[in-house]
């Protein structure tokens, strides 16, 4: 049921070594608790890489999305998720396609969790005023749905080209 293969996920390719040396404070933070130890050299100063501990990146791009014939809820976006937050990825896809659909989301308020998103290119459908680089918060317990007449703008449309991020903090429980 992932939206993505462990195929999209890559890992670091190339080793950058940083040979300098000096003084290069690194501090370490475990729970509460900040340690500052001081290193002769950077800390990058290596020659290999072995372990399965290492950053990884995942392209939004290479999220396949999900679609209904009437409208699947917002879980269906989600990508990540971490302790107190899911990270959600709206990107280009068909519209729900039952012929009496209507696209636009419905009204909602998240009971338990505040929503952030970030829109990072396309038409906002839903939205009015909103253009590629806008935020916009929408904190627990407000209601929030599309703007008024985008419900029957959406009406008739096929697929939308937008690329969105969101992030809705809370505990999950799955
Ligand atoms: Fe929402």
């Amino acid at each position: 049921m992932a939206p993505f293969s462990e195929r999209d996920i890559r890992r670091p390719e190339r080793l950058e070594t940083h040979d300098e040396t000096g003084d290069f404070p690194v501090v370490v933070k475990s729970g509460n608790r900040l340690v500052e130890t001081m290193m002769a050299h950077h800390p990058f100063d290596v020659v290999g890489w072995d372990g399965y501990y290492y950053p990884w990146a995942m392209s939004i791009h290479d999220f396949e999305p999900r679609v209904g014939r009437i409208h699947l809820p917002p879980p269906v976006h989600q990508t990540f998720e971490g302790p107190g937050f899911v990270l959600c990825s709206f990107v280009p896809r068909l519209f729900d396609y039952h012929p009496q659909a209507i696209p636009a989301p419905y009204n909602h308020s998240n009971v338990d969790s505040d929503e952030v998103l970030y829109y990072a290119r396309g038409q906002f459908m839903s939205r009015k005023g909103i253009g590629v680089g806008s935020v916009t918060l929408h904190p627990r317990g407000i209601p929030h749905g599309p703007h008024p007449g985008t419900y029957e703008g959406s009406i008739g449309k096929r697929a939308t080209e937008e690329l969105a991020v969101m992030m809705e903090t809370g505990k999950y429980v799955h």
